[in-house]
């Protein structure tokens, strides 16, 4: 049996809410308390409309909640009576003071430090799941040392911090943390340090196969999260250049994301072109790589991994240009409908959605826009359209944007359809209802596929101008014709 009888999850986030959730239906045997000093994220929790949306977690919560799985906004109990406390609270990036607009804003996970300090009453082991910086570990294991008490029965406290970071993508959470393509643990290279790891093994091996944990020291756990995002975004900035050259000379960027990830040592995955990507975690984490860097006085590795980003906002900029530009070179007062504006397929989440810089732009071009998505609710829209700080700006943002309850409704009367989410609806929108929604359009209609799912031919077919993205123009060279 486990020696982790008690787990506490300090963030009910997009990150923990999953993941000890997941851990409370694989370890049944094992008591899990998911805290958070938000009141309304826990109650929520309890509810039967989660704050969360995820594919197939309504149904793990289900089958837990009450059971050995529990939200709570007790912080302290739930520190005092866990053997292992996850720090699963938000890392963002700094907005203010040094290393703003690049930097970890870390004050969530020192807080929650020294909280666990301040009122454990017995040893813990403490687990990074947060991504940060490497070595907060070390700054998280000084401060628990610095303020550690005594047990009732006169036995010295003591922390083990681990790091596990989380590498599930949301959208498709249930199923990676079902089966995730790795577990990574770090920890001290020392006799306590391995047994904690060993703790937390025991833990996943109640699902995961055992090959498939791997054990590292902490600095290797820390910056390999950040590694992997940055690998990962680098992809789609690579393939989202090759794109813009696809335009302009007639290629086709699925082709060649076809043709290049048949090569065994480039792989097929993650070579979609699209309007960039978003979440929570790319941008900031490379920034915080790009930091990272920059302190260590590594300055071509910086500028390096910083391009990853600067490429995913010109793809952005570039994609709203095309529209503006093939609308004649305005949109000014034209009605401008945008499909999906959560930053992926099956998730609610909006943050850094790709949507937000195109539809802010369209703002700017004094368009209306008129914006569908089956899950962001419509007060998120609006409030991710506000510029913080602008007087009035809330009230310009209810006269130019409109949340339509379908895509045929956001399509009425619309100059120009644009597609940011890939979500399945609209991929298999059948002929029929494409032309439903042509009938209802000014003309010359027009559709811009951000993320190149709908089919063009059938879509020209029918009258619509398509713009793909990374598909250029079909230039027929007249020493071919
Ligand atoms: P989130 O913002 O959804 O959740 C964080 C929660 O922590 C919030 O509900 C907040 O109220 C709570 N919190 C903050 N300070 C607290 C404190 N002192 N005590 C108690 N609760 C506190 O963030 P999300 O997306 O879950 O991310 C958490 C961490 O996981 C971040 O470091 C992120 O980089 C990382 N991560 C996120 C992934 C994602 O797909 N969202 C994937 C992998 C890692």
């Amino acid at each position: 049996p486990s020696r982790v009888r008690t787990i506490c999850c300090i963030g009910a986030g997009y990150v923990g809410g999953p993941t000890c959730s997941v851990i409370a239906l694989k370890c049944p045997h094992i008591k899990v308390i998911i805290v958070d000093v938000n009141p309304l994220r826990i109650d929520a929790w309890n509810s039967e409309k989660l704050p969360v949306f995820e594919p197939g977690l309504d149904d793990v919560v289900r089958r837990c909640r009450g059971r050995n799985l529990f939200f709570s906004t007790d912080i302290d109990a739930g520190i005092r009576e866990a053997d292992l406390i996850f720090v699963s609270v938000n890392t963002p990036t700094k907005t203010s003071g040094v290393g703003k607009g690049f930097a970890a804003d870390l004050h969530y996970v020192e807080a929650c430090t020294r909280r666990i300090a301040s009122v454990a009453t017995s040893s813990k082991i403490i687990v990074e799941k947060s991504t940060v910086p490497c070595r907060t570990a070390a700054s998280m294991r000084t401060i628990l040392e610095s303020n550690t008490s005594e047990t009732e029965d006169g036995k010295q406290i003591t922390f083990q911090i681990l790091s596990n970071p989380e590498f599930l993508a949301e959208g498709t959470a249930i199923r990676d943390l079902y089966n995730p393509d790795r577990v990574l643990i770090g920890s001290l290279d020392t006799r306590e340090g391995k047994m904690a790891a060993h703790a937390l093994r025991e833990v996943y091996e109640n699902w995961v196969d055992g090959s498939k944990i791997y054990e590292t020291g902490l600095w290797s756990s820390e910056l390999s999260k950040l590694a992997a995002n940055a690998l990962l975004a680098q992809r789609i900035s690579s393939i989202n250049s090759l794109s813009a050259i696809c335009e302009a000379t007639g290629a086709d960027v699925s082709e060649v994301a076809h043709a290049c990830g048949l090569d065994a040592r480039i792989g097929p995955k993650f070579l979609k072109a699209s309007i960039g990507f978003g979440g929570s975690c790319f941008q900031k984490d490379i920034l915080n790589l790009v930091y990272l860097s920059e302190s260590l006085g590594l300055t071509e590795v910086a500028a390096y991994w910083h391009q990853v980003i600067l490429m995913n906002e010109y793809q952005k900029s570039r994609f709203a240009r095309k529209v503006v530009q093939t609308l004649f070179n305005t949109i000014t007062m034209k009605k401008v409908a945008v499909l999906g504006f959560a930053f992926k397929k099956d998730t609610g989440d909006t943050r850094e959605a790709p949507a937000i810089t195109l539809c802010k732009s369209f703002r700017q071009e004094k368009a209306f826009i008129s914006i569908y998505d089956p899950k962001v609710p419509r007060e998120q829209i609006l409030l991710d359209l506000t510029e913080p700080g602008v007087v009035d700006d809330f009230e310009a943002v209810r006269a130019q944007v409109t949340i339509a309850p379908s895509p045929e409704e956001a399509c009425r009367d619309a100059e120009a359809v644009v597609i940011c989410t890939e979500w399945d609806e609209f991929a298999q929108k059948a002929e029929d209802e494409w032309r439903g929604i042509y009938a209802t359009m000014k003309k010359p209609a027009f559709v811009f596929d951000g993320r190149g799912v709908v089919d063009a031919q059938t879509l020209r077919k029918i009258g619509f101008r398509v713009h793909t993205v990374g598909k250029g123009p079909q230039i027929i060279d007249p020493i071919w014709a």
